[in-house]
Order: C-alpha cells, then sequence, then structure tokens
C-alpha cells in the first residue's frame, strides 16, 4: 500500500514553536519509506533514505516551503539511494562502511530490480556515537550492522528513532544480501533495547512502530 502521511509534530500533538514535524512518503518498487523532519520555523528539512523518485521527494519539499539541508542514509542498498540525484549539492550521511555501495550495483543489491543508475559517491561518513548537529536537530548515529554492515539508526533529539532496515514493525531486515549477519543483526537489535527507554520507531519499510512494542521480538530474536 502506497502512502503519503504527515505523521504531526512533537509529541504528535499541537503544533509547537520548535516542534518537530515529520512527513512520510512511500517511493519506489519496494515501497520504501523516505521521511521528511523539520523544525517548525524552519525551512531546511533532514531528508532520511530518499530511496527513490528524488523529484517526487523533492516535490514534497517545494509544497511545504522547505529545502534539504542533508540527507541521511540508513545504510548503502539501491532502494534507499535511487532518489539521490535529486539532492546534489545537499550533503549526504551514510556509515563509511557502505559507502563502496554507492558505487557497486552488487554490494547494493541492485540486481534485485535491475536498477543500476548511478548514485552520487560523495557521501560523508558517520560513524556509532556521532552526534551530528543537522537542521536545528541533534542526530545521534547508532551503528546497528546485520542488515549490512553499515547500517545505522538515527536517533533524533533523543525522542524519535528512524531504524531503516534494521527493525521494522514486528520485525527485522534480511540479512542474507551481501555483508549481512544474523549474529550481528541480533546484537544490534539488543543495542537498541538498551536504550531503555520507549521512542517511536519508523522503520525504512511498513508502518510504523515503537521500541518498546517491539520489545519481545528484540529480546527474543
Ligand atoms: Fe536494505
Amino acid at each position: 500500500m502506497r502512502r503519503e502521511e504527515f505523521y504531526g509534530s512533537s509529541g504528535f500533538g499541537k503544533m509547537e514553536k520548535n516542534a518537530l514535524n515529520l512527513y512520510g512518503l512511500t517511493v519506489g518498487p519496494v515501497e520504501t519509506n523516505c521521511y521528511i523532519l523539520w523544525r517548525e520555523g524552519r525551512t531546511d528539512a533532514l531528508v532520511i533514505d530518499p530511496g527513490d523518485e528524488g523529484e517526487k521527494i523533492a516535490a514534497s519539499l517545494r509544497e511545504r516551503g522547505l529545502s534539504a539541508g542533508a540527507v541521511l542514509l540508513t545504510h548503502g542498498h539501491f532502494d534507499h539511494t535511487g532518489g539521490l540525484s535529486a539532492f546534489l549539492g545537499v550533503p549526504v550521511y551514510l556509515h563509511q562502511a557502505d559507502l563502496p555501495m554507492l558505487e557497486s550495483p552488487e554490494l547494493s543489491a541492485a540486481f534485485l530490480t535491475g536498477d543500476t543508475r548511478p548514485r552520487p559517491t560523495d557521501a560523508l561518513p558517520v560513524s556509532d556515537g556521532e552526534v551530528l548537529s543537522l537542521c536545528g536537530f541533534s542526530v545521534q548515529v547508532l551503528s546497528t550492522p546485520g542488515h549490512t554492515k553499515g547500517s545505522v539508526c538515527y536517533l533524533v533529539d533523543g525522542e524519535i528513532l528512524f531504524s531503516g532496515d534494521t527493525l521494522f514493525q514486528a520485525g527485522y531486515g534480511r540479512t542474507d544480501l551481501p555483508g549481512g549477519s544474523f549474529s550481528e543483526l541480533r546484537q544490534s537489535l539488543r543495542k537498541l533495547l538498551s536504550l531503555e527507554k520507549d521512542v517511536p520507531v519508523y522503520p525504512g519499510h511498513g508502518g510504523a512502530t515503537s521500541l518498546f512494542r517491539e520489545r519481545r521480538l528484540l529480546w527474543n530474536c
């Protein structure tokens, strides 16, 4: 089911000054979730995983009077990077271990759909524990390898988690593609539990969830 949805503002309640606004759209043949996040009162936005249909994502920004201030990639698979060319000149962040995927259809699993369009390759590397200040947000990088070597989750303002293909609603990412490892993924899922707080989780595919809602799955994997 294709979705375009305004999820709401901070606390997902009333709009307030400095609120965090979140808009999600589903793009491409494998229905990747792309998220647009912006601070109320600002016009620069974070774009998370522009997986395909870059022009549609750019139009969504324009319709809201926004421009992309930074692009965050949760990992380097083709279905999370296919819309990058619409954001040339915008800083792109990706874990260093997945940087080679931007220039390799094999590593990026592009063979799954035959999407071998070239990706811009000048992403900036991020690493575990790093905290980025972007578009008025504090973005903590949590390295969560397993789905790919360089998979990360981004914890924004300590209150909302973008989990890429590491954690889904009632599931987790596949580990049979290049760089995948189930034992690493299991450790990564347990690392998310160690946050010891409930935060909403916005995955790379499917609906939103929360860490506590997935607690049993996280413990039992
Ligand atoms: Fe993926």
